[in-house]
């Protein structure tokens, strides 16, 4: 037997064990593609056992050829299981998932600082026994002045700013029309809260705006005295701004109450020392509130020998500016996230 023949065998059993060696420590797709190229490529080892095989005396050919044939079919099988091998691992890898790991936290909004004072300023008073109730903000002279004792031409109208629609249309400048709504729908007892959205036409500064938010208050029966209303107002307050809340009560006047009163409570930022927040008086108005005028009752079919009641209003805005210690009232329509945010 040649020489070459003899190598020739010899080199098929080395590389097939070298090629089954080898496969055995495949671990990723670039030792597979390594492998490949080591093998089976053209110019891989295999390949080069079939050039030899070009030397080896014919009568022998077959044999060898066959020997040859057989290593290329075990070394592809070799480099095929490795393939697969490789590839469900990578498929299942994508599959896995890792139960260990912390879940995601969703992004939460949250309540518009004003909602919050809404919800806050209406909690208290549902405890205290008040139903709710909504009104237009689209009003009429009549809701808006005339049934709540303001006269035609009464100076009292250039206290509110108005946005007229039409002659007679208006958006409505505050929530004590919605009071005129329901005494006019119910008989006494009413003891109702009529929170929303009021209009005024003031130039835009730290401490007005175009719009804000009101909660109108009302309740009337047979025997409603002031006593009651102060001592309303004073729990609403405790409640709301804390126990240790120092407060007083001003005269004031609006037409559709008599007497009219207005709460201050001691300035949260200078604690009453006196400040630019306060205008150095040491309190802030939170309120505006007094026994419902006896026209008014009229106005609305009531007896004002036989009724008395007290209606109150509660500046949302105000309120939230003062709780939060924020000190520009545009924040609260810009709607910058940033803000928000924080509450
Ligand atoms: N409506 C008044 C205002 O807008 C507030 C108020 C309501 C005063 C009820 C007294 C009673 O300023």
């Amino acid at each position: 037997m040649p020489d070459s023949s003899l190598n020739l065998e010899q080199s098929i059993k080395s590389l097939r064990d070298k090629a089954e060696a080898s496969a055995g420590s495949i671990a990723s797709v670039d030792d597979l593609e390594k492998y490949r190229i080591e093998f089976l490529a053209r110019k891989g080892s295999v390949g080069q056992l079939f050039e030899e095989l070009k030397s080896v005396p014919p009568e022998l050919k077959p044999n060898y050829g066959k020997q040859l044939n057989e290593l290329r079919a075990f070394v592809d099988s070799l480099h095929q299981s490795a393939k697969e091998k490789i590839e469900s691992a990578a498929s299942g890898e994508k599959k896995f998932i890792d139960l260990t790991l912390p879940g995601r936290v969703p992004a939460m909004g949250t309540r518009h600082p004003i909602t919050q004072t809404l919800e806050d300023i209406t909690a208290i008073f549902t405890a205290m026994g008040f139903g709710t109730v909504d009104g237009p903000e689209i009003e009429d002279d009549y809701h808006n002045f005339e049934a709540l004792n303001f006269p035609p031409n009464h100076p009292a109208r250039d206290m509110q700013d108005t946005f007229f629609i039409e002659d007679d249309i208006l958006l409505r400048t505050h929530t004590s029309p919605v009071q005129i709504r329901v005494m006019k729908e119910r008989r006494p007892p009413v003891r109702v809260i009529m929170p929303g959205r009021v209009y005024r036409n003031e130039a835009i500064s730290a401490r007005s705006y175009c719009l804000f938010h009101q909660v109108e208050g009302l309740y009337v029966d047979r025997n409603v005295s002031f006593a009651e209303l102060k001592g309303t107002l004073v729990a609403f307050a405790r409640e709301f701004y804390g126990n240790n809340l120092k407060y007083k009560f001003r005269p004031s006047f609006f037409p559709f109450t008599e007497p009219s009163l207005e709460m201050d409570i001691t300035c949260f930022l200078c604690s009453g020392k006196g400040c630019r927040v306060c205008k150095h008086s040491g309190w802030l108005e939170v309120l505006g509130a007094g026994m419902v005028h006896p026209n008014v009752l009229q106005n609305v079919g009531y007896d004002p020998e036989e009724f008395t009641g007290f209606a109150f209003g509660i500046g949302v805005e105000r309120t939230t500016l003062l709780r939060h210690n924020i000190s520009d009232i545009r924040l609260l329509f810009e709607n910058d996230i940033r803000f928000l945010k924080q509450f």
